[in-house]
């Protein structure tokens, strides 16, 4: 099952809700995390432009492509989904959704018979609607369920992070019990 899944995530360095400033975003280090458990490649989902490591001006500019529902565009190519079909996706809850450049990666992507796996980074509110909305927006991708991890707790103890990572994907069949 594992070669068959690809890793994609988004993530951001830079000044964060009560982790301070991050090296790795939290995002990210699930990413790294999944991806060497199951021994798959990953894809980063990042903008051509970037996001700004100020907190408040990055919370602006990501509101603003929220409300105007923006596909930022990419600074990579598109992996080609031939041989994948699991996706293990990760995010941070960015306005209760996903940040949008995760949409523009998932327009640009075979969805069709595709399972999504949400990862969710959060401070406050977990997946929020995130796998509602993936199934209403992908209605060609089967949504798993997801799991959320508080940014804090990824920042801070890896170890516990760890053990909710390898339950998730255990349950889903990705790890062994
Ligand atoms: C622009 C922006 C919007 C955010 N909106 C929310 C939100 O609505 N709910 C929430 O729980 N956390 C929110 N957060 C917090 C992030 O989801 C959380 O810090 C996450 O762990 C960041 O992951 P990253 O380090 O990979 O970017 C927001 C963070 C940013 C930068």
């Amino acid at each position: 099952m594992n070669e068959n899944t690809l890793v994609a995530y988004f993530s951001r360095k830079g000044i964060n809700f009560r982790v301070g400033s991050v090296e790795k975003g939290s995002a990210e280090i699930l990413a790294d995390m999944i991806a060497d458990l199951l021994g798959t490649s990953e894809y980063e989902i990042c903008t051509a432009e970037g996001y700004p490591d100020d907190l408040e001006e990055c919370n602006r500019k990501a509101k603003q492509e929220h409300d105007e529902n923006a596909r930022p565009e990419l600074r990579n190519a598109l992996p080609d989904m031939s041989g994948f079909s699991n996706l293990v996706l990760v995010y941070p809850n960015w306005w209760g959704d996903l940040p949008m450049a995760v949409y523009t990666f998932l327009d640009g992507i075979r969805t069709e018979g595709l399972d999504i796996y949400p990862v969710c980074t959060h401070e406050d509110n977990g997946l929020a609607m995130t796998e509602r909305i993936l199934s209403q927006t992908y209605p060609k991708a089967r949504i798993m369920k997801g799991v959320a991890i508080r940014g804090t707790l990824i920042q801070c103890d890896r170890n516990s992070t760890k053990d909710i990572v390898i339950k998730y994907l255990s349950d889903r069949g990705f790890i062994k019990k």
